[in-house]
């Protein structure tokens, strides 16, 4: 497991947080604090909500930052958490061909694209193929060409 990476579990779920991809589009905490609270330790209180209601919120995060996946699920084939999320992604998307990728403008944040897409340098070559990821907007990650949450930092505002 990467460094940093937490699970949290009410029985029923287990809520998956990877820090390193979280863009702080504040989703999670706006929509439920009382779950997602960023002030206290562990930030991520299972307990304090229903789980259609975290489910409902973990799949309003932009980025894989917040996953889940249903506990009978553990002993089983191992469903990688982002999977899971991808999959039911794809599978609400209305598109012809089903799983287009869907490019989406965050409010003072970066582009977060969501489907079936491959990612090329500048060669034409390609670097490697996602289903989800954040291209920075403010010009100043560090982790170029993907958000790394620095327009937060710097309280870049879009124009
Ligand atoms: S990217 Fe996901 S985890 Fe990070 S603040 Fe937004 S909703 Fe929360
Ligand atoms: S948009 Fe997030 S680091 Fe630039």
């Amino acid at each position: 497991m990467e460094e940093n990476n937490r699970d949290y579990t009410n029985g029923e779920i287990t809520v998956y947080w990877r820090p390193k991809e979280c863009i702080h589009a504040t989703t999670c905490f706006r929509e439920l604090r009382s779950v997602f609270n960023p002030g206290k330790r562990p930030w991520v209180n299972m307990s304090a909500a229903t789980t259609e209601e975290i489910i409902r919120v973990v799949d309003l995060c932009p980025t894989n930052a917040l996953t889940y996946k249903w506990n009978k699920d553990i002993d089983g084939a191992a469903v990688k958490p982002n999977q899971q999320k991808t999959t039911e992604t794809i599978k609400t998307d209305n598109t012809d061909s089903g799983n287009a990728a869907e490019l989406r403008v965050m409010p003072n944040g970066p582009l977060v694209v969501k489907g079936e897409f491959k990612i090329l340098d500048e060669q034409g070559n390609e670097i490697k193929k996602m289903r989800i990821a954040s291209f920075c907007r403010c010009g100043q990650s560090n982790n170029m060409p993907f958000c790394d949450g620095m327009h937060r930092k710097i309280g870049w505002v879009s124009r």
